[in-house]
């Protein structure tokens, strides 16, 4: 099969470089579309696979992946595209917008998060008509191959996934950041708080990765014994509303998402 990408920035190239070297496809089954001259010449040269010159070489193929802006997609001439597949990573950009662009497709809908980068991605993805059980195989072994895959069985499901998989790397950040202030503000220099924060976070999450069938919870009370030094801490984030902050924080995502897909 061949898969023809329309737009290959950060994400694309993620997913490009991880799909040849887990051999979902190979670099003679890739086309690539983009813009620059500079960028066609670096994906050439890096993964030896073909640019297309025009649009309309996307004919020749039974796979689009779309990664380009979703602004960019008012830019796109409309194909015609019976029966064949159009993997959609646009955020926020529903089916019936991408239909207008590529007539007669089975379109479906994934929403990755940056995980995607290190091979630790969380994609969403909805099917938005009948797929073949093959079909759907080869589509989800894309983003399986950067990570895991949650297949979800209505579009606005991927509202949600925005708000929680889609955005939460900048909530870890976030967090991490805030982690790293407040070591300043206990005297210590940038480096040493930036290797107590990152450090205590990898391993964290390095321990979710490998207990997968421990609950969270059980982990945090390991650490947080009766009468302690972490009981003070999460006693202060429990007075102080952390949950209701998170939550409102998760449902602003979500409204966001609804609204940019309106
Ligand atoms: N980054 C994330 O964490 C994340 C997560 C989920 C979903 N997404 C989605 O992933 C998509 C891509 O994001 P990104 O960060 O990879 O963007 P990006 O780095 O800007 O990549 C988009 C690429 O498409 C090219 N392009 C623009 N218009 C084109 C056209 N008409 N034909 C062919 N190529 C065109 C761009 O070229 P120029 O730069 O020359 O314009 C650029 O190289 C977005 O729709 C975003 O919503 C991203």
């Amino acid at each position: 099969m061949k898969i023809f990408f329309i737009g290959c920035g950060n994400m694309g190239e993620a997913f490009l470089k991880i799909g040849l070297e887990k051999k979902v496809f190979t670099n003679n089954e890739v086309v690539v579309f983009e813009k620059s001259s500079e960028r066609k010449k670096y994906l050439k040269d890096t993964y030896s696979i073909t640019i297309a010159e025009k649009l309309e070489d996307v004919q020749a193929s039974e796979v689009v992946f779309l990664g380009i802006k979703p602004q960019n997609l008012e830019d796109l001439l409309i194909q015609r595209f019976e029966g064949k597949i159009v993997i959609s990573i646009l955020a926020g950009t529903r089916i019936v917008k991408i239909i207008e662009k590529f007539v007669g497709a089975k379109i479906a809908r994934a929403m990755p998060n940056l995980g995607q980068f290190v091979k630790q991605g969380m994609s969403g993805i909805f099917f938005g008509t009948t797929f073949s059980v093959s079909e759907k195989d080869f589509v989800k072994s894309i983003f399986k191959a950067g990570g895991e895959v949650l297949e979800v069985d209505k579009e606005l499901d991927l509202d949600n996934i925005t708000a929680i998989s889609g955005s939460g790397p900048a909530y870890f950040f976030y967090f991490t950041e805030k982690l790293i202030e407040s070591a300043l503000v206990l005297g210590f220099s940038k480096e040493m708080a930036e290797v107590l924060v990152r450090q205590t976070f990898l391993g964290s999450a390095e321990i979710l990765n490998q207990y997968k069938d421990d609950s969270v919870a059980d982990w945090r009370n390991k650490v947080t014994s009766r009468g302690g030094t972490t009981e003070k801490a999460i006693e202060n984030f429990e007075n102080s509303d952390f949950e209701k902050i998170v939550l409102e924080s998760v449902r602003a995502a979500q409204k966001r998402a609804e609204e940019l897909g309106a």
